[in-house]
């Protein structure tokens, strides 16, 4: 077993071993995806339930996409057509879920702590889709799955994440998983948005942009989340942009192999120019397919899938 585990919450729960492992499954996963066929019928007659009650484009089609083509039973449902608008409560919603017998829940939901509290009353397995400013697991297995693609071993890789760090969950996930994988993590943005405390975890800290960009072999561009803040942490879009914006001015400063991340959706013009998000060194679509990969990966194993499964499929 790869998982040995009900539920996946965050990677701070997760080994070195399992994230290893999971990787290496969706590798299997990514290259069924150059065939004809791209489903396969691993999981017929399981059910999986996506619940968003946050607004979603690539997690949530990426993970109703992992599941068909596991050929999964799915169940979509959302706070706009559910009884939470009569104002049913979480935990009401999850009781009546669970009397239905479901195999696994994904959620995705504003508030930090929801997809473990919804663990613990369910006895289906749950998937964290994004929970507040906590973590967004999958997104941060799919980026270090798109920076082993180019980078093999990440042990002693140099990782600067820029941005909005401080309610950003894709930046915890990722600074949680590169960590445990041996890589670098350097932190950058305005001093409003990049909490001091986060050092504890094992990064560096750097305010002065060019600093934090000029060695990095991977930038991890995140959106400035303003549905997030209480009050603006800085003056405007084009004060961000000229300071702490990818610029294709930045990119001439960098190494000419480092390349661009971002988890999407994006500001352009603001935390990265447009120029730069279309441009040679971004793999913004390809962290989008591994997405795929890496939830399909994550669903079959917790489902106690075979891990020698594909093993003939390359990846
Ligand atoms: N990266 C990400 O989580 O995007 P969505 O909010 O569109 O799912």
């Amino acid at each position: 077993m790869i998982l040995q585990r009900k539920d996946v919450l965050g990677l701070e729960e997760m080994t070195a071993e399992e994230i290893l492992g999971v990787l290496e499954m969706a590798g299997r996963f990514r290259a069924v995806f150059d065939r004809p066929v791209r489903s396969v019928p691993i999981m017929r007659g399981r059910t999986v339930v996506n619940f968003f009650h946050e607004p979603s484009t690539r997690t949530r089609i990426s993970f109703e996409l992992a599941e068909k083509r596991l050929s999964a039973d799915i169940v979509n449902f959302s706070t706009a057509t559910s009884s939470f608008k009569k104002g049913e409560t979480l935990r009401d919603t999850a009781e009546n879920l669970a009397a239905m017998k479901i195999d696994m829940l994904i959620i995705r939901h504003g508030s930090p702590g929801a997809a473990a509290y919804l663990s613990r009353v369910l006895e289906c397995s749950v998937i964290n889709a994004g929970d507040g400013a906590h973590e967004h697991p999958t997104q941060g297995l799919l980026d270090i799955m798109t920076m082993q693609q180019r980078l093999g071993d990440l042990r002693g890789k140099k990782v600067t994440i820029i941005g909005d760090i401080s309610h950003s969950r894709v930046a915890r996930s990722n600074i949680w998983g590169l960590n445990k994988l041996g890589a670098e993590v350097t932190l950058c943005g305005p001093p409003t948005m990049v909490p001091g405390a986060l050092a504890q975890l094992g990064c560096k800290i750097e305010f002065d942009l060019h600093k934090a960009v000029v060695d990095a072999d991977v930038l991890n561009v995140l959106r400035i989340q303003l549905e997030r803040h209480a009050t603006r942490s800085f003056p405007g879009n084009r004060e961000y942009h000229r300071v702490y914006g990818i610029t294709p001015e930045v990119v001439r400063a960098l190494k000419p192999e480092t390349f661009i991340m971002h988890p999407g959706p994006m500001n352009r013009d603001v935390e990265i120019a447009s120029e730069v998000a279309d441009g040679p060194r971004q793999v913004i679509l390809d962290q989008v397919a591994n997405g795929v990969a890496v939830r399909m990966a994550l669903i079959y194993l917790l489902s106690g899938g075979d891990p020698g499964a594909l093993s003939g499929a390359g990846g």
